[in-house]
């Protein structure tokens, strides 16, 4: 039967070339092939917040009188409601997570380097673009944590230099977070970071699939000594195991899904006491404990001001990786890179538990 379509397929449109190709890709094998995983791993995750999300979609109401109610009502009364948000929400987080295991699995194996420039950028403004659905899925069943994190997360936009102040009301559709916040952060959330999401990673896998996995750098300068490369087949070997992984996950997803409901607080409410407490989702945590720590005024610049801008140069320098370090694309080893991945991967989980346990 399946034989039947795919002739019949392939009598119209020539399969032959996408046959060849997964009968000849292999997986290197090496003692770090277990880092390959991550990155299909972030994408099986992917895949349930894009599956979960439209099933939200049904019943959601992006309005500031009904978002509130209506999340009650799918987690109350719509069948299997419960379990779709909180697998969206618990899945939300570890897809966060996984992908900066990927990016810094892939930092540390240099990954980036020569030719794979444009596979790291891909990959860093997939990241940003993580970070964005978060900040902006935080805001939609429109509570108390949820609604006072989002007023603090839009003043630090407010902190930018000459356009912060555009980029505040940009983000807020107004002075104030309101109804109109929540508008704007619905369509970034279900429209247009989709849409960029769905883009890149098409570049990125594209990428990946031209160009093969790479092999960490000492297996590199073995290969050039002469030591033949040992491969797995992708197909079925490696998709298989991707599969297992995969089944995995979704086991601890819904383990965590049934244990440990994500919780809906209260409604929110512009004229109630800032609640204490108020803090933004792990991922953002250490930058917004370091923003915290900073004294007022730093030489004569407001503090808040200068972490931003300090902030901003860290994503632009991640961004760029790949060009600067000239070493690992000329097959060398690159020990200040190496430093820096450490020095980010310390201050990240560091700084994390500080604004967790101090905050
Ligand atoms: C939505 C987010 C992402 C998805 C779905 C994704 C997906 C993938 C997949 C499926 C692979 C092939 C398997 C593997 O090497 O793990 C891969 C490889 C790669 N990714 Fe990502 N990725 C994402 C984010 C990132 C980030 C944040 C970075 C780093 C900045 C990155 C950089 C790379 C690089 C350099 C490779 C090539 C690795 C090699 O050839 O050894 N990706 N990605």
């Amino acid at each position: 039967m399946v034989h039947g379509v795919m002739a019949w397929i392939d009598e119209r449109i020539d399969l032959s070339g996408v046959r060849h190709f997964i009968a000849e890709k292999g997986v290197p094998v090496h003692a770090q092939k277990i880092w390959y995983y991550l990155g299909g791993m972030t994408l099986f995750l992917l895949g349930v917040q894009i599956a979960t999300g439209i099933l939200l979609l049904l019943y959601y109401r992006p309005s500031a009188a009904e978002a509130y109610e209506s999340v009650q009502f799918i987690v109350t009364q719509v069948p299997f409601g419960w379990l779709i948000r909180n697998v969206h929400s618990w899945s939300a987080n570890l897809l966060v997570a996984v992908t900066f295991a990927h990016f810094f699995s892939v930092f540390f194996l240099k990954s980036y380097r020569k030719p794979r420039e444009l596979t790291w950028v891909s990959g860093m403004l997939l990241l940003f673009l993580m970070l964005a659905f978060g900040f902006s899925g935080y805001l939609l069943p429109w509570n108390k944590l949820s609604f006072f994190a989002t007023k603090v997360g839009t003043g630090m936009a407010g902190a930018v230099p000459f356009v912060g102040g555009f980029f505040l009301r940009l983000l807020r559709g107004g002075d104030d977070v309101t109804g109109a916040t929540l508008s704007r952060f619905y369509g970034l959330h279900v429209a247009i970071l989709p849409m960029l999401t769905t883009a890149l990673v098409a570049v990125h896998l594209l990428l990946v699939q031209r160009q093969g996995m790479s092999v960490p750098l000492l297996v590199e300068q073995e290969l050039k000594a002469g030591t033949p490369l040992r491969q797995m087949p992708f197909f079925p070997n490696y998709v298989l195991r991707d599969l297992l992984a995969w089944y995995v996950a979704l086991a601890i997803l819904a383990a965590l899904a049934l244990f440990y409901p994500w919780e809906l607080g209260d409604k929110a409410d512009a004229f109630a006491a800032v609640p204490p407490g108020i803090r933004p989702e792990w991922y953002f945590l250490a930058m917004f404990h370091t923003l915290k720590l900073l004294p007022s005024h730093i030489l004569g610049v407001e503090g808040e001001r200068l972490g931003v801008v300090v902030y901003g140069a860290v994503a632009v320098f991640l961004v760029v990786v790949p060009f600067l370090d000239r070493r690992a694309s000329r097959g060398q080893r690159s020990p200040l890179f190496t430093a820096v991945a450490v020095a980010g991967l310390v201050y990240f989980v560091v700084f994390t538990i500080l604004g967790r346990y101090t905050g």
